[in-house]
C-alpha cells in the first residue's frame, strides 16, 4: 500500500499548519488539523476546552489523533505541538504515517509566534516557554519522527518541497518493497 498519512510534528511556530495547507493540495490529500478536529469532536471551542485545564484539551486531542490516524484516506495531518508527548499518540501516528519533525530553534519559533496570542502555553514570555518546551519535548519529537527537517533557514515553500520529497521517497520505497515476492 502506498500513501500513508503525512504527519507534521514540532513545536508551536514551526510552520506545521502552513506547510500542511501547502502540501495537502499538491499531494491531492485531505488536510486534518488535530487542534481543529479536537474542537469539532468536543463540540466546544478551543478556549473553552483550555478553560477546563490542559488535561481536558489533551483528552480531546488524543481522540482527534486516534481518529485522524485511523482514517483510511491518506491525509496530511498537522499535529498540535504537544500531541506526540503522549506515547499512544506517537504509536498511532507512526503506525499509520510518515512522521516529519519540523525542527526549529526556540529563537526562530519565538520570532514567529509573536506575543503567543491564542497559545495558552506561551502566555507571558513565549521565548522562555519555548526554550523550556524544546528541552522537555525533544525526546518525544525524536521518538515520533521518521524524518527531521531543520526549518530555521528555509522559506515555507522550501520546507514544503523537502517534505514532499520525503513523502515521494517513502511512497516509492513502499511500492518497491511490496512489489518484491
Ligand atoms: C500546543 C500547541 C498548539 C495547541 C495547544 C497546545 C502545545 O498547537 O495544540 O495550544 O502543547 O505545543 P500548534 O502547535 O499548532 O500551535
Amino acid at each position: 500500500m502506498s500513501g500513508r498519512h503525512l504527519v507534521l510534528v514540532g513545536l508551536m511556530g514551526a510552520g506545521k499548519s502552513t506547510v500542511a495547507r501547502l502540501c495537502a493540495p499538491r499531494l491531492g490529500r485531505p488536510l486534518v488539523d488535530t487542534d481543529e478536529l479536537a474542537v469539532t469532536l468536543a463540540g466546544r471551542g478551543f478556549d473553552d476546552l483550555w478553560a477546563d485545564g490542559e488535561a481536558e484539551f489533551r483528552r480531546w486531542e488524543r481522540a482527534a489523533v486516534a481518529d485522524a490516524a485511523a482514517s483510511t484516506a491518506a491525509s496530511v495531518i498537522a499535529c498540535g505541538g504537544g500531541a506526540v508527548v503522549d506515547p499512544d499518540n506517537r504509536r498511532a501516528l507512526r503506525g499509520h504515517g510518515v512522521v516529519v519533525w519540523l525542527r526549529a530553534r526556540p529563537d526562530t519559533l519565538a520570532a514567529r509566534v509573536g506575543d503567543g496570542a491564542g497559545r495558552p502555553l506561551l502566555a507571558g514570555d513565549p521565548l522562555t516557554a519555548l526554550r523550556r518546551l524544546a528541552r522537555l519535548r525533544e525526546p518525544a519529537y525524536e521518538a515520533a519522527a521518521h524524518h527531521t527537517v531543520d526549518v530555521d533557514d528555509l522559506t515555507i515553500e522550501l520546507v514544503c518541497e523537502r517534505v514532499l520529497e520525503i513523502v515521494r521517497a517513502d511512497d516509492a520505497s513502499r511500492d518497491l518493497h511490496e512489489a518484491q515476492p
